[in-house]
This record gives C-alpha cells, sequence and structure tokens, in this order.
C-alpha cells in the first residue's frame, strides 16, 4: 500500500482527483465510487474540473435497503447531488434498494461489475473497518450481498437521518471480493475516529475481523490519510 499523508481532507481530495485525471489521461474508463463524508472534497474537486465523464461508466458500492432512489437519503440522491447532476456519465449504477428480489438485484450487479470491470475504485472506511458496507466478518470471497448493518454503523450514519429509528437496517453492497477486482483503489481517510481502522488496515493481520485488511493482498493501493487518521501508524 502506497500511504500518502495530507494535511486536510481539501488536500486529500485534490490527491484523488489528480490520480483520477491522470488515469483518465491513460485511458481510465470505469470508476467505482463511494458515498459519505469522505469523498466530498474528492467530488467538489471532480465538479469544479473540466473533465468530461459523458463517456464513462460509474458503479457505485452500496444503497440502503427500502429506501426509494428519490428519497433525501438514498445514496443515489447523494451521488446525484455530490457528482452526477454537474457531471453525468454514460451511465451511473447504484444497487436498486427498492428491488422486490433481492437475491436477483445482487446478481444483476455482479453482471455489471463483471461486463464493466472497475478501474479505479473509491473507498472510505468505517470506524470498525468495513469497506463498502462489509462488516466485519464478511467473507473476503463476497460478491455484492444483503447486509444487515451494525450498530456501530447504524449510528455512524444517523447524523443523515432526522432520528435513529429512520436509519435503514440493511444495505445491497459490493462484496469485498468484488472491490478488489479494481485495477487500481483509492482509499481515503480523515480525522481521529478513523486512526484505529487505519492502523489495523495497514498493519494488522489479514483477517475477516477488519474487512479492509483484505487491501493488503491487493498490487495497487492509494491511501491517503490527514495526520489524524495516520496518527496510529
Ligand atoms: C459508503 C461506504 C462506506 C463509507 C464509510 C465511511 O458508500 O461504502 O464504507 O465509506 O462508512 O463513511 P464516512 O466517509 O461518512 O466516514
Amino acid at each position: 500500500m502506497e500511504i500518502i499523508r495530507v494535511a486536510n481532507a481539501q488536500e486529500g481530495g485534490k490527491k484523488a482527483f489528480e490520480i483520477i485525471k491522470e488515469g483518465m489521461t491513460k485511458g481510465v474508463k470505469v470508476l467505482g465510487l463511494a458515498t459519505g463524508s469522505t469523498p466530498e472534497t474528492l467530488y467538489a474537486e471532480l465538479r469544479g474540473s473540466d473533465l468530461d465523464f459523458s463517456n464513462m461508466t460509474s458503479i457505485n458500492l452500496d444503497e440502503y435497503v427500502g429506501l426509494d432512489e428519490n428519497d433525501a437519503q438514498s445514496y443515489r440522491t447523494f451521488m446525484k447531488e455530490n457528482l452526477f447532476n454537474a457531471k453525468p456519465f454514460k451511465e451511473s449504477y447504484v444497487p436498486n434498494g427498492k428491488a422486490e428480489d433481492i437475491n436477483a438485484e445482487t446478481k444483476r450487479y455482479d453482471t455489471i461489475i463483471a461486463e464493466n470491470p472497475i478501474d479505479i475504485q473509491i473507498l472510505g472506511i468505517g470506524q470498525n473497518g468495513h469497506i463498502g458496507f462489509n462488516e466485519p466478518g464478511t467473507p473476503f470471497d463476497s460478491h455484492t450481498h444483503l447486509v444487515e448493518l451494525t450498530e456501530s454503523t447504524i449510528n455512524a450514519n444517523k447524523r443523515f437521518f432526522d432520528k435513529v429509528e429512520d436509519v435503514p437496517t440493511q444495505a445491497i453492497s459490493m462484496g469485498i471480493a468484488s472491490i478488489n477486482t479494481a485495477k487500481e483503489i483509492i482509499l481515503m481517510a480523515y480525522g481521529e475516529s478513523k486512526a484505529d481502522a487505519i492502523q489495523a488496515m495497514v498493519n494488522g493481520p489479514v483477517t475477516e475481523e477488519m474487512p479492509a485488511s483484505s487491501l493488503q493482498n491487493h498490487v495497487n493501493v492509494v491511501v491517503i490519510v490527514d495526520e489524524a487518521a495516520a496518527s496510529k501508524l
């Protein structure tokens, strides 16, 4: 893993932006995207740039189960507001959290990933080491699947909802194996609350109890961290 230390999230967003921009000059066509607070500065850079995504494909990591894609809290809405409205892609895939047959939806999503191999995957990390919504204990050979969210993740995400009871308890997420098919992975983390997860991801044992540690087995991972997130390295 290559570790890049930055002063703050603004600088981290600029670093990630430069990697994507450079990649696009070398033929990057498919971006794997994440939601949450972490990639917001990257998306601001992309929105403000002159990059054109109209010939590119994006594939998001995950979506809550039970939320309509137009729901204010859906990850599709987050992506529209943070990126897609300003920078439309040829095609943007997000799992359908309202699918009647969730199992069929996970299979459909795996087919999308297989047909559009991800060139650069953007990741954040949970305080418990999750990537996507792959919580501790998720098998490393997992593909897109239905996830029961842990209390830790529900609590971390309640800030986006009126009350904790409104946070969905399930999500559809790309699996660990799906994420690791990406040719390059950029994981960003900012703030002290991520320090333990970053330390375990980089230096800890490779174990399903720490989903992000699977990235130690990937040949092309860039980790962008501020001083607080890197404080336990
Ligand atoms: C989001 C995702 C999650 C987040 C993680 C960190 O699509 O898959 O793994 O990246 O929960 O969230 P933030 O960035 O809000 O701290």
